[in-house]
């Protein structure tokens, strides 16, 4: 695993479009993984702008993200499919067809989760996943747990989820307390990981990620078993990793 400290946000954000350009350059029908929450937020600013200066094609590029809230819909502005159209797909040449979110209303949401894993291996697996991370080690909405799921499934978001993502509803009482989300098996397919973190909150559950132990009490910690994963972190949870 490849730790990149960088001195801030910013940096992070254009440090992660970078690696993202140069994919999307060297295979311009690359498969992007794509993440939402605070974190992916300014690598999707820097991507906007370098699409508006001809700097990166996304014409023929395809995007599946990692989850969404079971009960909301494209029109719900709390929904992921939402967050992703107005954080990216909107401001660049992308395809809305080529762009995959897990769907929310699927009357059968069992069957959308095995859908939604074909769809991937149809497209050909992940060329580069963007994962942020919670502060208790989930990647996507694969919680702390006794076991992990591999494949795309529902799940239920513990306290600490649901209390942290609070801030995006006017109340704590309408964030979801479901979601469908990609399973850590499928995420580790991908051929290329790039996790972000900054914050200080993030610290701890990155330090473990380097800590040579694999706990699905963290579920983040399985990524040292993928060959090819990159981890940007801004100073201040660098100094931490390092410190401790
Ligand atoms: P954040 O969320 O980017 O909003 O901090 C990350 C996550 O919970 O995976």
């Amino acid at each position: 695993m490849k730790l990149i400290v960088v001195e801030n946000y910013e940096e992070m954000s254009r440090v992660a479009a970078d690696k993202i350009k140069a994919v999307v350059n060297e295979n311009p029908n690359a498969i992007l993984g794509l993440a939402t929450g605070s974190t992916p937020v300014g690598t999707y600013k820097e991507l906007i702008e370098m699409n508006k200066n001809n700097e990166i094609d996304f014409s023929q590029i395809k995007t599946v993200n990692l989850d969404e809230y079971i009960g909301l819909g494209e029109k719900d502005p709390q929904s992921y499919r939402y967050f992703m159209n107005e954080n990216l797909f909107n401001h660049i040449n992308i395809k809305k067809e080529n762009t995959f979110v897990p769907n929310g209303l699927a009357k059968d949401i069992e069957e959308e989760a095995k859908n939604y894993d074909m769809k991937i291996d149809e497209l050909g697996g992940i060329d580069i996943q963007i994962l942020g991370i919670g502060s208790n080690g989930h990647i996507a909405f694969n919680e702390p747990a006794d076991a992990l799921t591999s494949g795309t499934h529902l799940t239920q978001l513990t306290e600490s989820t649901i209390a942290a993502n609070s801030r995006f509803f006017n109340s704590i009482d309408e964030v979801p307390k479901t979601a469908l989300t990609m399973g850590v098996g499928q995420i580790m397919k991908s051929k290329r990981i790039l996790l972000l973190a900054n914050g200080d909150s993030k610290a701890d559950a990155v330090k473990e990620i380097f800590s040579g132990k694999i706990t699905s009490k963290n579920p983040a910690t399985m990524l040292q078993m993928h060959k090819d994963v990159t981890v940007i972190v801004d100073k201040k949870v660098g100094e931490l990793i390092k410190n401790n």
